[in-house]
C-alpha cells in the first residue's frame, strides 16, 4: 500500500460520511503494520455530544478487531465533500492517537489536488500525556 493508495482510500470514505449538521465529510485510512487498512468516516448526531471523528472511528474498527500496531493514517476533508484545504485531525483524535502510537506514527493531512503534507504525531501533540507515564 503506497501513500497515495491510502490517500485515495481517505478520500474515497468521505463519501460515507454521515454529517447533516455540518455538512462537513471527513473521511480517514489507517494503515496497519501487516498492511490491512481500516477506513473511517465521520458520524454525526443531533445531540451532537455522541458525534465522532472520522479518525477514531479508524482507530475503534481496528482496535475491536484486535488490531494494534499501527503505521500511518491519511485524512481528508472538505465542507460538502470538495476538499478545498487541510484537514488536521482535532485534539481528541491525536490523543486517542497516542494511546496507541508512538511519537513517530505519520499523519498524511490530505489538501486539494489529493496532495498532502506529511507530520509525525510529536509535531501535533507535544509533551504528550502517554500510557508509559501510568505505567511508571
Ligand atoms: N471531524 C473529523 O471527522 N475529523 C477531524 O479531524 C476534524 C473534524 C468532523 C467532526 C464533525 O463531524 C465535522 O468534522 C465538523 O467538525
Amino acid at each position: 500500500m503506497t501513500e497515495k493508495e491510502l490517500v485515495l482510500k481517505a478520500i474515497e470514505s468521505m463519501k460515507n460520511s454521515y454529517s447533516p449538521y455540518s455538512n462537513f465529510k471527513v473521511g480517514a485510512a489507517l494503515l496497519t503494520e501487516s498492511g490491512k487498512v481500516y477506513t473511517g468516516c465521520n458520524i454525526e448526531n443531533v445531540a451532537f455530544g455522541p458525534s465522532i471523528c472520522a479518525e477514531r472511528v479508524a482507530f475503534f474498527k481496528a482496535i475491536s478487531e484486535n488490531e494494534n500496531n499501527f503505521s500511518k493514517i491519511a485524512v481528508a476533508g472538505g465542507k460538502n465533500g470538495i476538499i478545498s484545504s487541510s484537514t488536521p485531525p482535532c485534539g481528541v483524535c491525536r490523543q486517542v492517537m497516542r494511546e496507541f502510537c508512538n511519537d513517530d506514527f505519520e499523519i498524511l493531512i490530505v489538501r486539494e489536488n489529493s496532495e498532502y503534507d506529511k507530520v509525525l504525531l510529536k509535531d501535533l501533540l507535544p509533551h504528550s500525556f502517554k500510557p508509559e507515564i501510568l505505567s511508571k
